[in-house]
């Protein structure tokens, strides 16, 4: 018989100990894993596919509510056990919606825990089933495929053989009910229906408002670009720009470019773009989210690009969830042959949701010993969600020597620059007062000439070559000289 396969998340170690020590003599599970933190734990997720996760709600970096939430849309097929604390009971709300599928609270008995496990499992593995038989699956490029339909508003993936919506796991199969619910009830499953009469019905997700995920087609999926840097004003929105247009020119192929730096985006004002549709407009005007919308919302520039931007205002930032991010990337994907993300300088929700779906990240880095402290903390963090092979380091103004070697820089970081763009602010200043792409209003420009390089790296939908390897050879090269 297969164990059930576990992954404990607790930021305290001893917790954790705990927890395994109380399941160590059920003999159909196993502990495969453990994890201090909500990324550190969709990062095991990854790595060890557990069927069942045990989730610590407050946790730093990314607590178990957001890693939950995140879980269910990326591991569609881990279920997850929420673990909180006496009085932290407000959170079993938020953990539902979030899609855990049961909740325990301290203290916890081994019967307890145990008996949980065997009961989201069984469910789980039904509803796998039962899913297989009726649905298709839809690939999403890097990431696991997810199945069904999406809410809008919640990001909720709902499928008709998925009882995880309130309507049905909270409230209908916490009755015992044939063969979904044979086991006695746990602790976690007797507060629940202690609490369930409080909830309030609009909980349960509007069936008006359940968008359908676009069939999949034959198409290879297009090829997503995620610039990035945790400083700003180190060129991110310059690079994203003209490596659209150099893209769109090289090969005729569909590019979308969309502006992720949801707050302070100035794609539409580096691109004289008066339309005022943004992606807050969208994600507002919209209840579903489809190919069509993207006709409707993507601004045509006259360079061929099709360019999604920020909300005009700050304030409207928060219209935009990551469920739109996502569900909004995967149509993309499915739409455009590249797609280029400017970002923020941050690694908030909105930016880890986009690196789901990125093929590579090109990581912007200055010849600053600032830029190249945060380059190398930007580089740390990625690491730690495992995104290292993606990244591609490109070092803009690189003849402006700002006190650094580019030597050093590399050392540094551990990276070699895939590519080099060199400063020039005449062009680029008269680029932005002209309101068009710098490639364009000074085509011979050396900074021009250096993203048309870029663009040809990146021909025929590939990423720009890996130079980590070559960067520790370089590196060694150096030492040994
Ligand atoms: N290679 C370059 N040469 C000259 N000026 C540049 C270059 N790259 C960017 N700039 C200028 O630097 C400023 C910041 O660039 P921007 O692309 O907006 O950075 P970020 O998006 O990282 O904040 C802008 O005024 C831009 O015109
Ligand atoms: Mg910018």
């Amino acid at each position: 018989m297969n164990k059930i396969r576990l992954l404990v998340v607790d930021d305290v170690p001893q917790t954790r100990k705990d927890i395994i020590r109380l399941l160590y003599f059920e003999d159909d599970m196993e502990v495969v894993g453990e994890a201090g933190n909500g990324i550190e734990a969709l990062q095991k997720m990854n790595e060890l596919m557990p069927d069942v996760v045990l989730m610590d709600i407050n946790m730093p970096q990314m607590d178990g509510i957001k890693a939950t939430e995140r879980a269910r849309q990326i591991y569609p097929d881990i279920s997850v056990i929420i673990i909180s604390i006496q009085g932290e009971s407000e959170y079993l709300k938020k953990s539902m919606v979030a899609g855990a599928r049961d909740y325990l609270v301290k203290p916890l008995t081994s019967e307890d825990m145990a008996t949980a496990i065997r009961s989201v499992y069984k469910q789980q593995h039904l509803h796998s089933s039962q899913q297989n038989s009726i649905h298709q699956e839809i690939p999403t490029g890097n990431n696991p495929p997810i199945t069904g339909s999406v809410n809008i508003e919640t990001g909720y993936h709902k499928n008709p053989a998925d009882s995880r919506d309130f309507s049905s796991t909270v409230y209908q199969s916490r009755q015992p009910s044939g063969q979904q619910m044979e086991e006695p009830l746990s602790g976690g499953l007797r507060m629940i229906q202690q609490q369930e009469k409080q909830l309030p019905h609009g909980s349960v997700p509007p069936a008006n408002k359940v968008m359908q995920i676009p069939q999949p087609e034959s198409k290879p999926l297009g090829l997503v670009t995620l610039v990035f840097c945790g400083k700003g004003g180190v060129g991110k929105t310059t690079l994203a720009t003209n490596l659209a247009v150099v893209l769109a020119q090289n090969e005729k192929k569909k590019v979308a470019l969309i502006d992720l730096d949801l707050q302070f985006g100035d794609i539409a004002v580096m691109l004289n773009l008066t339309d005022g549709k943004t992606i807050s407009d969208m994600v507002r005007d919209q209840q579903a989210l489809n190919s069509d919308t993207l006709t409707n919302y993507m601004l045509r520039h006259f360079t061929g690009i099709d360019i999604l931007p920020a909300p005009l205002f700050p304030q409207d930032a928060e219209y935009v969830t990551t469920q739109h991010v996502g569900t909004i990337l995967r149509l993309l994907k499915e739409n455009y042959d590249y797609i280029i993300i400017d970002t923020a300088s941050a690694f908030h929700d909105i930016n880890l949701q986009a690196l789901d779906f990125t093929d590579q990240i090109l990581l912007v880095a200055n010849r600053d010993l600032a830029t190249i402290k945060n380059v190398k903390t930007s580089l740390n963090i990625l690491d730690s969600l495992d995104l290292r092979d993606k990244i591609r380091l490109v070092l803009n103004r690189s003849d402006q020597d700002l006190g650094v070697e580019i030597a050093d820089l590399e050392k540094g970081v551990e990276l070699v620059v895939s590519h080099q763009i060199p400063s020039d602010e005449r062009s680029v200043i008269s680029a932005i007062n002209k309101g068009v792409p710098v490639v364009l209003s000074s085509g011979s420009a050396e900074i021009s000439k250096s993203f048309r390089r870029l663009g040809e790296k990146m021909v025929g939908g590939k990423r720009l070559p890996n130079q980590e390897k070559q960067g520790k050879a370089l590196i060694n090269r150096i030492f040994s000289l």
